[in-house]
């Protein structure tokens, strides 16, 4: 006697989730002409982000008045106009994805050269005098990360530039501590402080390095107590693999699942995310940006148009971690040539 209404309550249930789950995706597309980086004649070795306003292209749009007096203003106006007038399911989002300063990881890669690093020491911890497991910033690094901070606190005086209104970050301490260095102690409105909040797939891409596995929970929050950590975000790391790498095919898929997680739940026109630098080339391959590769502690604005479409999206499959070759001792070539670690020595 119980089962009718039992069967009419999952008929009900299947019926209510047919019509609320309707599948839908996002897809990403950048809006060009804004910044000089997605220009394709502007070269990105070399480019310095604090020399050009961050890269803003001068010029004129459709929605100047006469009350926006600097280009920062005038963009934050248009953008304005873009999500007022745009479809239902369209809108406009600034993204400024920053790459953290010089870790010890960055330091040592230079010392030892790519073939001993990349074959043998980044597969350590460190060595008897330097930790590069989670790598902490170098003074190199810290200084990067401050100089960001007066570039800030230049375009939020004198461009009047709209600050982000969310932060986002990737959990390893390189990028926590810079995304600190650059936005604390800023004139940032009231109702967006710098809250950040700690996205396990802003990431840098999993690979056999030490450098590449996160802390603890725990450590983090101790390290950073104001941060925020998303839903779910475990107490170890349960990603990093010892001796193993995730491809760039499987980045890219947590990419897109990263940012379409943030556009769906958070409204924010201006977003800041502090990441790596194969996480923000990852960021970029989805958003439709060019290649655009950035040194330690610079950043790159992408003004991204995003539009939710019905049905479902391209299909994806994740592949499983590959085993990474390594050498029983460093090999003495110093030069690229030695990628899959054929070198040992
Ligand atoms: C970039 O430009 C700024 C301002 O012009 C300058 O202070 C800084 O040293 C430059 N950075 C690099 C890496 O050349
Ligand atoms: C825009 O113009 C200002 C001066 O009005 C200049 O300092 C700046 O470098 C220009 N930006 C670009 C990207 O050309
Ligand atoms: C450890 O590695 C660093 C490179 O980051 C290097 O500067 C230092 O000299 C090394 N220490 C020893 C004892 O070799
Ligand atoms: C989706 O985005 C890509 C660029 O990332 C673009 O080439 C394509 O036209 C877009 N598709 C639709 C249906 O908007």
């Amino acid at each position: 006697m119980f089962l009718a209404p039992l069967a009419a309550l999952l008929a009900l249930t299947s019926a209510t989730s047919a019509s609320y789950h309707q599948p839908t995706h996002i897809n990403y597309t950048v809006v060009p002409g804004i910044f000089l980086q997605d220009d394709p004649s502007t070269v990105a070795s070399g480019f310095n982000f604090t020399a050009t306003n961050f890269g803003l292209i001068n010029q004129t749009y459709p929605s100047d008045t006469r009350k926006q007096s600097t280009q920062w203003q005038r963009l934050a106006k248009y953008i304005s106009s873009l999500n007022s007038k745009c479809k239902s399911n369209e809108r406009y989002t600034l993204l400024f994805l920053g790459r953290h300063g010089e870790g010890y990881h960055n330091a040592a890669e230079t010392y030892f050269g790519t073939p001993a690093w990349n074959c043998y020491w980044s597969e350590l911890d460190g060595n008897s005098t330097v930790t590069w497991a989670d790598a902490h910033l170098t003074t190199t690094g810290t200084t990067q990360a401050l100089s960001v901070n007066k570039f800030w606190a230049h375009l939020l005086k004198d461009e009047k530039i709209t600050p982000p209104q969310t932060y986002y970050t990737s959990p390893l301490y390189r990028c926590l501590d810079t995304a600190k260095l650059t936005f604390s102690g800023l004139d940032l409105p009231r109702h967006s402080p710098f809250v950040p909040t700690i996205k396990e797939f802003f990431r840098e891409g999993i690979s056999a390095h030490t450098c590449d596995r996160r802390s603890t929970k725990t450590y983090i929050h101790k390290n950073f107590p104001g941060y925020k950590f998303e839903k779910g975000f475990a107490e170890h790391d349960p990603y990093w693999t010892a001796l193993h790498a995730e491809t760039s095919t499987d980045q890219d898929i947590r990419s897109k699942k990263v940012l379409d997680d943030v556009f769906s739940n958070d409204d924010s026109t201006y977003v800041s995310v502090t990441a790596h630098s194969g996480e923000i080339a990852s960021l970029l391959r989805v958003l439709g940006h060019r290649v655009f590769g950035l040194s330690t502690g610079a950043a790159i604005p992408v003004l991204v148009k995003a539009t939710t479409l019905k049905g479902e999206g391209p299909a994806t499959t994740t592949q499983p971690y590959t085993a990474q070759k390594t050498c029983a001792a460093p090999p003495t070539i110093r030069d690229s040539s030695c990628n899959d670690c054929s070198c040992c020595t």
